[in-house]
């Protein structure tokens, strides 16, 4: 159990803010790197290559030795047709950590690996766990149950037993993590590191909406609707942000096949753009906030319990 080299003694807080289709941009990421924790975005956030590029340009230029590291999520599969150009403009800005998501492959890992970055994967069940750990990824990301976007299905107790059981590199663990007491919490479960999205929707550096942020923070987590109607692959969606779309949330069914696409019924509702991600953690969020004043937070809390239960002995 350890951070990769690179990232020991970078980090305030062993905290990532995860990335976040549509809604993790620059501002978001400078400002959780400013902070002490890791910010990040994916690839495709942006409309093209150049594009991404210029947010490398842009991130790299306002960040100083100083501050924690970055990361950019790339999504490895063959239906990703940017993935090649996206990668050779990732390795010429020496991104220094890369999130793949999907796809483990060993051509990627050497490519980051070659600049001395580092590789980390996210994973919903232990056999992706084992496939990610022969393609030599870093750090695996275990994305428990009620987690925002691409949920898995498994506790985070049972996936940090099965995983640690054959993988001796960094556990990132992610699904609900709202508060430095959950930090805290995470790390005593053996992560190295925990994996925060839906948090950081309630930010005001995030590109969320002030309707979708104002959702997250009035959600329960019974407001969190876990399916593949929406995205083929099972996401968690506010419940409200379907009824919007004109779903009934009742009549969307529950997890199914890959592939197995119903589309929303109001013909122009997209899914992430308008049919809005979040995890259980919702049940944790009562405000929108600075990430600053979040991570201070955060950091605080964890301090505190980390004291509570230390006196407690
Ligand atoms: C709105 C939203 C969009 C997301 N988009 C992506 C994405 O593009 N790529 C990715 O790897 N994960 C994505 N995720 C998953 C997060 O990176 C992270 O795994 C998850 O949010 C952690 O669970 P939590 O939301 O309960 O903290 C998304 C999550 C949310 C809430």
């Amino acid at each position: 159990m350890a951070l990769p080299i690179p990232l020991v003694g970078r980090l305030r807080l062993p905290v990532v803010a995860a990335p976040m289709f549509l809604v993790s941009g620059p501002e978001l990421v400078i400002a959780a790197c400013r902070a002490g924790v890791i910010g990040a975005f994916p690839a495709l956030n942006r409309r093209s290559t150049e594009g991404l590029g210029e947010w490398l340009e842009t991130i790299a230029g306002a960040l100083t030795p100083a501050d924690a590291p970055y990361a950019v999520n790339l999504i490895v599969h063959r239906t990703n047709a940017r993935l090649a150009a996206d990668l050779e403009v990732v390795v010429a800005h020496r991104v220094p950590v890369v999130i793949t998501s999907l796809g483990a492959a060993a051509e990627v890992v050497d490519a980051i690996h070659s600049y001395g970055g580092v590789v980390f994967h996210d994973v919903t069940t232990a056999a992706h766990a084992r496939k990610a750990a022969g393609a030599g990824v870093d750090g695996l990301i275990l994305v428990a149950a009620g987690a925002g976007g691409h949920a898995g299905a498994l506790s985070p107790f049972a996936l940090m037993a099965e995983v640690r059981r054959t993988f001796a590199g960094t556990i990132l663990l992610a699904g609900a993590i709202t508060s430095g007491s959950d930090v805290l919490a995470a790390r005593a479960m053996g992560a190295d590191l925990a994996y925060l999205g839906t948090r950081f929707v309630a930010t005001t550096e995030s590109l969320a909406s002030d309707d979708y942020r104002d959702q997250v923070v009035a959600a329960g987590a019974a407001d969190i609707v876990h399916t593949a109607s929406v995205s083929t692959i099972p996401a968690n969606f506010l419940r409200r942000s379907l009824e919007l779309a004109g779903l009934d949330p009742a009549a969307v069914p529950g997890p199914v096949d890959l592939g197995h696409l119903t589309r929303p019924s109001r013909a122009d509702a997209k899914a992430w753009r308008d049919i809005w991600s979040a995890g259980h953690g919702v049940a944790g969020i009562d405000d929108v906030l600075p990430v600053a004043e979040l991570v201070d937070r955060l950091a605080q809390e964890y301090d505190d319990a980390r004291r509570r239960l230390f006196a407690e002995g």
